[in-house]
C-alpha cells in the first residue's frame, strides 16, 4: 500500500460516515508558546474541542503535518521521523467510545479496508484513578478521580476481542494530552497489532516497545480540561480525537523493516544511495528525514527560516545536521535542490504550498548551505582541537557555536563519534552569560534550543516588557497577559488577550509610557528567586509555571518586574523609540501587536 492509497482510504471511510475533509494547517502553531510546532492532529483543533464551533461541523477527517523533535537522536533508527503526517477523525462533541471504537475496528480488519486478522489485535485501556465519587475531581490523597474506561474495555469485548488482548494501563501509557500544561485530555484506548515477530523476552507485551506489538491507532476520549492548577474538570462536551501515523502504518502493511522503505521515501533514499561515495544507512536516513522535513518548514504557510531562534534554530540544525552526514557519505550537496524537489513532487497534490513555496525552498537550503560550509572545515579542525584533551570543555563547546555555528547537538553527535564527552553544563552557563534563550527553549521545549544573541533582539526583550508593563496600565492589569511573542533584529510581535481592539488614543498612551520610561535611563538587573517570593514581589510571567523553583527575575528600574530567563539591555539608554505599527486580532480574545525600534534622534 502507498501512503496515498493510505490517506484514501482513511478520508473515504469516514466521509462516509459524516465525516468533513479538512485540510491539514500550519506546522507552526499560533497563540501557543508553550510548544515550537505542532506536534499532533488535535492540536490546531484546540478551539473546538474547547467548545468553539468548528465551520465544517462536528465530524471531521484529515492528515496533519506534525514535527516532533523530541527524539531526534533516534531519527536514522527503524521508525522515527521528526517529521510526519498523522491521519485523524474527530467528534466535536458528537460521537464517542461506542461509534469510534466500532469505526476503528471496521478499518482495521474488514478487508476492503486495512483487513488486519482480528486475532492479531490486542487493545489498552485506561486503568483509572481511584475515582470514590465515580466523578472526576481530586480525591482522597489527592489522586486525581477519574475512573478505570470500563465502557471502552466493554465494546472491545462486544467487538469480539477477547478478555485476555484487552489490557488495563496507567495514566503514563493511557492518558492522552494536553498538549502543555493545560488543555483538553483524556484517556485513551490504542490499538496494537502483533506483528508475529519473537517475543523480546517473558515481560513482552503491548507498549513494551520492542516492536512485536505495532500501535496502529490511538483514540483519545477528549472529556476533560486540565487547568492551571494541575485539576480535571469536564470538558463542555465530549470528544473523540484519533491519531494514526502514515509512514509507520504504511511500513508496516508493507511489512518493511523500516519507514524509509515507503513509497515516498523511496525516490529520496535511492538518489541519495546512488549518488553518495559510501554507504551508511543511518546517515541516509538521516538526510532524507531532515530534508523532507527542512522542506516543508520552508514552504510552510507561516513559512519558517533558518535563524538562531525557536522554530528557525530547529530547522538550521536540522538542515546542518543532514550536511554534516552527506559529507560523512560524501554525498555532494549540489544535489540538495533535486533533493527538495523529489520531496515537494511527492507531497504536492496534498499540500500546494510546497509548489507555490518552491523558489524559497531553493534559495533558503542553498542559502544556509553555504553559509554552514564557510565555517564547517575550520569547525571541525577546531573541534578535532579541543577534543586533545580527551573531553570537551563547555569553553571549547560554546565557541564551536558562536564561532563556527556547530549547534550544541552536533558537537555531542561528533563527541560521541570519538566517545568523549561535552560538558553541558558548562556550555549552558556560559551561553545563558552571552546570549538570550528564547522564551520556548528556557521552557525546555527543545533541548539544547539557542537564541539569537544580537544587540537588537536583545533590545526587542527588554521593549517587550516594557510593553507589557505599559498594556496592563492602560486597559488594565488584570485583564492584558501575555499569551506569545516573537522577536527578531527588525521588530517585535505580542500577543496579549483583551477582548475588543485597542484605540489610536490607547496606542497612543502605550507608546509614549514606554517611551517615557525608556528616557529615564532605567538600569536593568535580574536576580533569583523562588516562584513564591517571585509571585509576593508582583512579578509577572506566563510561563512562570514552567520554570523550575528558583526563576530569574528582571528589573526595568522600579518600573517593569518579569519573570524572564534573560538576557537584557544593561540600561534603558539608547534602546530609541518604540513604534507600535499594527495592533490587530490574533484569535478570539487576543489581540496581536507589532512594534519596531527605531533610533532616537
Ligand atoms: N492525540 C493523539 C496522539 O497524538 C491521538 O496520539
Amino acid at each position: 500500500m502507498t501512503s496515498k492509497q493510505l490517506k484514501h482510504l482513511y478520508f473515504k471511510f469516514f466521509q462516509d460516515r459524516g465525516h468533513k475533509l479538512i485540510p491539514s494547517a500550519s506546522l507552526v502553531p499560533e497563540n501557543d508558546p508553550t510548544v515550537l510546532f505542532t506536534p499532533a492532529g488535535m492540536h490546531p483543533l484546540t478551539p473546538f474541542l474547547m467548545g468553539e464551533k468548528h465551520p465544517q461541523g462536528t465530524r471531521l477527517v484529515d492528515a496533519q503535518k506534525c514535527i516532533r523533535t523530541s527524539d531526534i537522536d533516534d531519527v536514522g533508527d527503524a521508525s522515527h521521523l521528526t517529521f510526519f503526517e498523522m491521519l485523524g477523525n474527530w467528534s466535536l462533541g458528537d460521537y464517542f467510545k461506542k461509534e469510534s471504537i466500532a469505526w476503528s475496528y471496521e478499518f482495521l480488519t474488514d478487508k476492503k479496508y486495512l483487513g488486519f486478522d482480528p486475532s492479531k489485535l490486542w487493545v489498552t485501556v485506561f486503568a483509572g484513578e481511584d475515582a470514590v465519587s465515580g466523578q472526576p475531581g481530586r480525591q482522597a490523597g489527592g489522586r486525581q478521580g477519574i475512573p478505570r474506561d470500563e465502557e471502552s474495555a466493554g465494546i472491545w469485548k462486544s467487538l469480539g476481542i477477547p478478555v485476555e488482548r484487552v489490557l488495563y494501563f496507567p495514566r503514563k501509557d493511557n492518558f492522552w494530552g494536553p498538549v502543555g500544561e493545560t488543555g483538553p485530555c483524556g484517556p485513551d484506548t490504542e490499538i496494537f497489532v502483533d506483528t508475529g515477530k519473537d517475543p523480546c523476552g517473558p515481560n513482552c507485551g503491548p507498549g513494551c516497545g520492542c516492536g512485536k506489538y505495532f500501535e496502529v491507532w490511538n483514540n483519545v476520549f477528549m472529556e476533560f480540561e486540565r487547568t492551571k492548577d494541575g485539576r480535571y474538570i469536564p470538558l463542555k462536551q465530549k470528544n473523540v480525537d484519533t491519531g494514526m501515523g502514515v509512514e509507520r502504518t504504511v511500513a508496516m502493511l508493507d511489512g518493511a523493516k523500516t519507514v524509509y522503505e515507503i513509497d515516498t521515501f523511496q525516490p529520496l533514499v535511492k538518489m541519495v544511495r546512488e549518488r553518495s561515495a559510501q554507504f551508511n544507512e543511518k546517515s541516509m536516513h538521516i538526510i532524507v528525514d531532515h530534508v523532507r522535513a527542512a522542506v516543508f518548514l520552508l514552504a510552510d504557510e507561516r513559512g519558517v527560516k533558518p535563524s538562531n531562534v525557536d522554530q528557525g534554530y530547529v530547522l538550521r540544525r536540522l538542515i546542518r545536521r543532514m550536511i554534516r552526514h552527506a559529507k560523512m557519505i560524501g554525498f555532494d550537496l549540489d544535489n540538495l535542490p533535486e533533493l527538495a524537489k523529489i520531496v515537494i513532487r511527492e507531497y504536492h497534490v496534498d499540500y500546494p504550498e510546497l509548489v507555490r513555496n518552491v523558489r524559497v525552498v531553493e534559495e533558503e537550503l542553498i542559502k544556509e548551505k553555504d553559509k554552514f560550509l564557510k565555517t564547517l572545515e575550520q569547525g571541525i579542525k577546531a573541534f578535532e582541537k579541543s577534543t586533545r584533551s580527551g573531553s570537551i570543555s563547555g569553553k571549547d563547546a560554546f565557541v564551536l557555536f558562536s564561532s563556527y555555528g556547530f549547534p550544541l547537538e552536533m558537537v555531542q553527535e561528533l563527541a560521541a563519534e570519538k566517545k568523549i564527552s561535552v560538558d553541558v553544563g558548562g556550555f549552558q552557563r556560559l551561553f545563558e552569560e552571552h546570549q538570550e534563550k528564547s522564551r520556548t527553549a528556557a521552557a525546555g521545549k527543545f533541548k539544547g534550543g539557542l537564541a539569537d544573541h544580537g544587540e537588537m533582539t536583545t533590545k526587542y526583550h527588554t521593549a517587550n516588557h516594557m510593553m507589557l508593563e505599559a498594556l496592563k496600565r492602560v486597559l488594565g492589569r488584570d485583564v492584558v497577559n501575555q499569551k506569545g511573542s516573537n522577536i527578531t533584529a527588525e521588530r517585535l510581535r505580542f500577543d496579549f488577550t483583551y477582548p475588543g481592539k485597542m484605540t489610536a488614543e490607547q496606542i497612543r498612551q502605550v507608546e509614549d509610557i514606554v517611551n517615557g520610561e525608556i528616557k529615564k535611563n532605567h538600569p536593568v538587573h535580574f536576580e533569583e528567586m523562588s516562584v513564591a517570593a517571585a509571585k509576593q514581589i508582583g512579578a509577572t510571567g506566563v510561563f512562570e509555571h514552567k520554570y523550575s523553583d528558583t526563576v530569574k527575575v528582571y528589573f526595568v528600574g522600579d518600573y517593569s518586574t518579569e519573570i524572564c530567563g534573560g538576557p537584557h539591555v544593561q540600561n534603558t539608554k539608547g534602546m530609541g523609540l518604540l513604534k507600535i505599527v499594527k495592533e490587530e486580532a490574533s484569535s478570539a480574545g487576543v489581540r496581536r501587536i507589532k512594534a519596531v525600534l527605531t533610533p532616537d534622534k
